[in-house]
């Protein structure tokens, strides 16, 4: 592997600044606040960290609305502090990849506020416009991902303006090569001043079907879903394979600085891991994307061979980046929690979802407090911020559970996140408990299990770049081979809460690998129990059934 490749089998950090360490006493986590607990995460063992928007925006979708691609928030500092974190991060060896929105900006964004005037002046077609039908109605039946239509009426221009999320979120139009141009050079800008790559958010959203046909129903569900985004077939509004071209030019741009990198968000529509690997293969799209769609999936012995089972499917040529956990979900041990509601997650069931995660094939994104094994938060409605979670609550609870912030001291208020009175987003009780400095004084904690695994990890090639291979074990037994270059690593998970037996002697002569911090436990799995084993080359294996 090549020094440029070092993505690939990487571990990448996600930081949410707004919700990481706040220096500055407004309750909102800051770029300095960032640089100061770099150490945090560098001692993990990851290679990169991610880092959510911190441009200038009017915070209405919390930076995924950018106002201004080139400055950096005042909520969150200055341009001097970004130099001075990535600097940081880069002292430390860490890469540092931001976050580019290429599918829409704010509607405060000056192209946007040049775009609406009229008709006819030189960003006219930045945005995507359309008359109205005949009855004043929207262009077509387009539905906005957060709720209602996909149009908003501009009085200015007499026309409608599309968004895939929020109203103040218009979508560009990058059908116009202009508009490339213009992203390829925040890109740029950004690239000149040293940082590593990029995360490409909504990839699937990149481009609508020019002459704007209206969406196909999807197959009648039973019961009305409360997200009627669900209720179409999204053939025309996203999806579009033309998306193919955009990141051709942005590869193209990512080439002329070596060694640097582009992540790509694929939707879970259905299809999901067919165009990942569509967008991620051969040498002129993206480097690595991942997608939300086993995100949805539940976490039983049938879902879980099925994920592998689409991941060798999908691993021809592409590149997978697994993320269980990030801003946009509930977090991955409350999801997942086999005692969902009666219990919280039983903390074996944190280092299971931590050893499955860092032993997949592919790159891992690694979300903020999943490393302390931080569950979702249960707010109350009026601690909400996310519009998506307002406008749906009670039925969906939007994406604040995930958002709040890190506690870093226990014995601290707000667990040393802000000496604010109130944090953007409340911090549970419980998530202090979690603090990084409690789990530091505990050898037996989820954090040093996460580092002790990420070390381990990072001497193994075969979890690193090797093939995976499924085996055949009875449920709630999964299993599968990592092999590089003859180096084969046999990895079992127990996804039960129940001891079960487990027959190794299947497998010949192997060595288990108590480096991993999962210890040798015999002929049997403790309750959610991981078990690594190099295997001696002559091992016979049995495939795991296809599940047709
Ligand atoms: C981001 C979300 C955001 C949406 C619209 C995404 O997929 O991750 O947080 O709301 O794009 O920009």
């Amino acid at each position: 592997m090549s020094a440029s490749d070092w993505w690939k089998g990487a571990v990448i950090y996600q930081i949410y600044p707004r919700s990481f360490l706040d220096t500055n006493g407004d309750g909102i986590g800051d770029l300095r606040g960032v640089t100061a607990r770099l150490d945090h995460v560098a001692r993990l063992g990851v290679d990169a960290i991610w880092l959510c928007p911190f441009f200038v925006s009017p915070q209405r979708d919390f930076g995924y609305d950018v106002a201004d691609h080139q400055r950096v928030d005042p909520i969150f500092g200055s341009m001097a502090d970004f130099d001075a974190l990535l600097a940081r991060a880069h002292a430390f060896g860490l890469k540092v990849l931001i976050d580019q929105v290429w599918s829409h900006t704010s509607e405060r964004h000056p192209w946007f506020l040049a775009s609406r005037a009229s008709r006819t002046n030189p960003k006219s077609d930045w945005y995507v416009w359309a008359d109205p039908a005949a009855d004043g109605s929207p262009p077509n039946n387009w539905l906005s991902v957060f709720g209602g239509a996909a149009w908003t009426w501009e009085p200015r221009r007499r026309q409608y303006y599309l968004h895939h999320f929020l109203s103040q979120q218009p979508a560009l139009n990058l059908h116009n090569p202009a508009v490339a141009d213009a992203m390829l050079e925040t890109a740029r800008f950004w690239l000149d001043r040293g940082v590593d790559g990029f995360r490409l958010d909504a990839v699937d959203f990149l481009l609508h079907d020019k002459v704007l046909r209206s969406n196909p129903p999807a197959p009648a569900q039973g019961e009305i879903p409360a997200k009627l985004f669900a209720m179409q077939l999204h053939l025309h509004d996203m999806l579009q394979p033309e998306a193919l071209g955009i990141l051709a030019r942005i590869r193209g741009l990512m080439d002329l600085y070596p060694g640097t990198a582009t992540l790509g968000e694929i939707s879970s529509q259905p299809g999901a891991y067919e165009r990942l690997v569509l967008c991620t293969q051969g040498s002129h799209r993206l480097h690595m994307a991942y997608t939300l769609r086993p995100l949805r999936g539940g976490f039983d012995g049938a879902s879980v061979t099925g994920l592998l089972r689409d991941l060798v499917a999908a691993d021809d040529d592409g590149w997978i980046c697994w993320s269980f956990s990030n801003h946009d979900v509930e977090r991955a041990i409350s999801r997942w929690n086999p005692q969902r509601g009666e219990a919280p997650p039983d903390p074996a069931f944190a280092r299971l979802l931590m050893a499955l995660l860092l032993s997949l094939r592919g790159s891992v994104c690694l979300y903020q407090g999943e490393e302390l094994g931080l569950p979702e938060a249960d707010l109350a409605e009026a601690d909400l911020r996310d519009p998506f979670g307002i406008a749906y609550w009670p039925e969906f609870r939007g994406r604040d559970g995930s958002r709040t912030p890190m506690p870093w001291v226990a014995a601290e208020c707000h667990g040393g996140f802000t000496t604010a009175e109130t944090p953007w987003l409340p911090m549970p009780p419980a998530h202090r408990m979690l603090a990084a400095d409690a789990q530091e004084a505990e050898p037996g904690s989820l954090l040093h299990a996460y580092r002790r695994f990420l070390h381990w990890r990072r001497g193994v090639p075969p979890l690193l770049r090797g093939s995976l291979r499924p085996i055949a074990l009875p449920e709630p037994l999964v299993g599968f081979v990592r092999e590089l270059d003859g180096q084969r690593v046999l990895a079992v998970f127990n996804l039960s809460g129940q001891t079960i037996a487990f027959d190794r002697q299947a497998f010949g002569r192997l060595t288990v690998l108590e480096a991993s911090g999962f210890a040798d436990t015999g002929a049997c799995l403790p309750p959610f129990g991981a078990w690594f084993a190099a295997l001696e080359p002559a091992a016979a294996l049995v495939p795991a059934p296809s599940g047709d």
